[in-house]
């Protein structure tokens, strides 16, 4: 089900000055490749050097805000591709203020324009669309293309964790992480009935648990 344009989206993206670092417009795909690297000097952004987490498809922001709350010697930068979604974050962002927590408005397979190679410690894939359909399996966000950034983008012993309440993108992951050079720990076929300490709840899995949907877990690194 679409969601319904929010008014003023414009308007009101423009006010979220503080939380929104950067909104990728049509403009971005009329440039030429070179043009478009607009790499952000995050030690400036957040005022210390500290570790950087990124959350790919962050919907409407809970988990960032949350774990910045939770992390404060943590930089979390939150990721979402529609601006209609990510607004909603923003604004919340906007009153509580957080020091270590900003949001990008753009795709994830653009990443590499905006994020120093090298610059992440850890990445946070949660509930990402499962797009069950398999012509259109090149935009799950554990397609190798996907994971070549992440690669790219991931400090040495960086980590991605991942959730889902899918079954079918849970096994696809798991295959294409390994078969691009991931090695995979800490998996949990029922994370609620786990004895995982510290989870931190997204919107989506709120929902999928209260239908008493199981989540799945991993971590997954490179060697
Ligand atoms: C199912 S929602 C989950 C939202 C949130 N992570 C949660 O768990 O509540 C997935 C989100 O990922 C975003 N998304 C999907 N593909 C993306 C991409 N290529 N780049 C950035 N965001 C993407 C979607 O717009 C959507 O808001």
């Amino acid at each position: 089900m679409r969601m319904r344009r929010k008014n003023n989206l414009e308007e009101r993206l423009a006010l979220c000055k503080n939380s929104l670092l950067y909104i990728e417009g049509e403009e971005f795909y009329h440039k030429d490749v070179k043009d478009r690297f607009n790499i952000l000097n995050l030690e400036e952004v957040f005022k210390n050097p500290n570790p950087i987490w990124l959350e790919i498809g962050c919907g409407k922001g809970q988990f960032a805000l949350q774990t910045a709350k939770l992390n404060p010697n943590i930089n979390v930068i939150a990721v979402e591709k529609i601006s209609n979604v990510i607004l909603s974050a923003c604004e919340r962002a906007e009153i509580e203020k957080p020091l270590n927590c900003k949001f990008l408005n753009c795709s994830a397979e653009n990443l590499g324009y905006y994020l120093k190679n090298g610059s992440v410690e850890r990445i946070f894939l949660n509930f990402s669309c499962p797009y069950p359909k398999h012509t259109y399996r090149n935009r799950r966000l554990t397609y190798h293309r996907f994971l070549s950034i992440y690669k790219a983008l991931l400090a040495k012993d960086g980590e991605i964790h991942l959730k889902t309440d899918n079954a079918g993108f849970f096994e696809f992951s798991i295959e294409s992480l390994s078969e691009n050079g991931f090695k995979i720990k800490n998996v949990s076929l029922d994370l609620h009935n786990s004895d995982f300490k510290g989870n931190i709840e997204t919107e989506y899995e709120r929902l999928f648990s209260s239908q008493g949907k199981p989540i799945y877990r991993l971590e997954a690194y490179l060697t």
